[in-house]
């Protein structure tokens, strides 16, 4: 009965929201959830986003339906600006943003009699959540050894060997989240090397491109299993490169055989429409305007250039820093948004209880919240703990 249900425990991330909020402090620096903010700690409308939604707002005549598969002219653009060329071949649909196409990707391996998946540990922390959702088994394996830095790439092949045929591995695409350590292109062929001999599905998990090294380079890990995997599926969220965080914009690709590709449609429309049946519109309308638009490409581009290079002088700031027992040097080397530091959870908890120094329980910060005046205090927090 309802009256009997038990109390569970709040997200692991969302929880540092509420407690950020309810700390009184005004010098308290939020290092929790993912988002970008400027200098004046503010996480604004890209000025492209901006106006297609001007546009929007003019030009639109209905509120009827999208379609089943969301909007087509969308997933047409958001699949080219990550794949190329190879977007044509894929099976695609819109999602509640990348969680979103994260959990119809993992229906849709359940669905093929995929049984387990594998999660590179430590990965993102609502990763296990999703895969439980959907009924499957989750085999974690560590791959990084945050004392170090080093990703090791043994462990995570041991891992791919001992799986099924059918079975699907996540990799996430670029700016690990919550590392900020990804993959070379060398190791990127020995993972499609391992996904091709062991018959799994590669799932990867495509959330900030454009936050790395550039459009196109971000996706370059992501292009090269495409080209090579028979079964891949990809999440993509469109909340970190556009802006768009509370629009909730993904979508969920796939390749697999020419021959099964109405078949893999058909199974992402099922599952849609029992969960949600169709998606939103307003945030992928914005990002197909945007993507349509010359003027507006090119200013969205501009953006997220702007965007990116704010994270890296942040990154090299903080790499300039000595703190005893943090590689801060390697800070500097990491992409994206996080970096996880070798700090204990006493630690964790003294930086958050003394200094008003928010991150998740794991040590995760996003760098790309961190404002260059906040480095000081936050780097004078570390030395008191560590
Ligand atoms: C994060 O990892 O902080 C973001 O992806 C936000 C989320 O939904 O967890």
């Amino acid at each position: 009965m309802l009256d009997t249900i038990a109390t569970r425990p709040p997200d692991p991330l969302l929880k540092i929201i509420k407690m950020f909020r309810d700390d009184p402090r005004d010098d308290k620096i939020d290092l929790g959830v993912g988002v970008y903010r400027d200098e004046r700690g503010e996480t604004p409308i890209m000025a492209a986003v901006k106006e297609a939604e001007r546009r929007l707002l003019t030009a639109q005549t209905t509120k009827a339906y999208v379609g089943q598969q969301g909007d087509v002219e969308f997933l047409r653009l958001f699949g080219e600006v990550a794949f190329g060329e190879l977007a044509r071949e894929l099976a695609s649909i819109q999602s509640v943003g990348g969680t979103g196409a994260l959990r119809l990707g993992c229906d849709l391996v359940r669905a093929a009699g995929g049984k387990r998946v594998l999660l590179p540990a430590p990965s993102w922390p609502n990763h296990p959540a999703v895969i439980a959702a959907a009924g499957l088994e989750r085999v974690d394996v560590p791959f990084f050894d945050v004392a170090t830095q080093r990703i090791e790439l043994d462990s995570l092949l041991g891992g791919m060997a001992r799986l099924k045929p059918g079975d699907a591995v996540i990799l996430q695409a670029v700016c690990h989240n919550p590392l900020g350590a990804d993959f070379s292109p060398e190791q990127w062929d020995v993972l499609a090397d391992a996904v091709i001999e062991h018959r799994l599905i590669a799932f990867l998990d495509l959330a900030y491109q454009g936050f790395g090294d550039g459009i196109d380079e971000d996706v370059a890990g992501a292009r090269r299993m495409l080209a090579r995997a028979p079964n891949v599926i990809v999440a993509m969220s469109g909340a970190k490169s556009f802006g768009l965080y509370r629009e909730r914009v993904g979508a969920c690709f796939v390749k697999a055989a020419p021959s099964a590709r109405a078949a893999v449609q058909s199974n992402l429309f099922a599952i849609a429409r029992a969960n949600y049946s169709m998606p939103a519109d307003h945030g992928a309308a914005c990002v197909r305007e945007v993507l349509s638009d010359g003027g507006l490409r090119a200013s969205w581009r501009a953006e997220l250039d702007h965007i990116r290079a704010h994270i890296r002088d942040t990154r090299a700031a903080l790499a300039a820093e000595r703190v005893n027992s943090i590689p801060m040097h390697l800070i500097a080397g990491q992409k994206g948004m996080f970096s996880t530091l070798p700090l204990s959870e006493a630690q964790i908890v003294r930086l958050r209880e003394e200094h008003g120094i928010y991150m998740t329980d794991a040590a995760r910060i996003n760098v790309a919240g961190l404002r260059r005046a906040d480095i000081p205090r936050f780097v004078e927090a570390l030395r008191a703990v560590a």
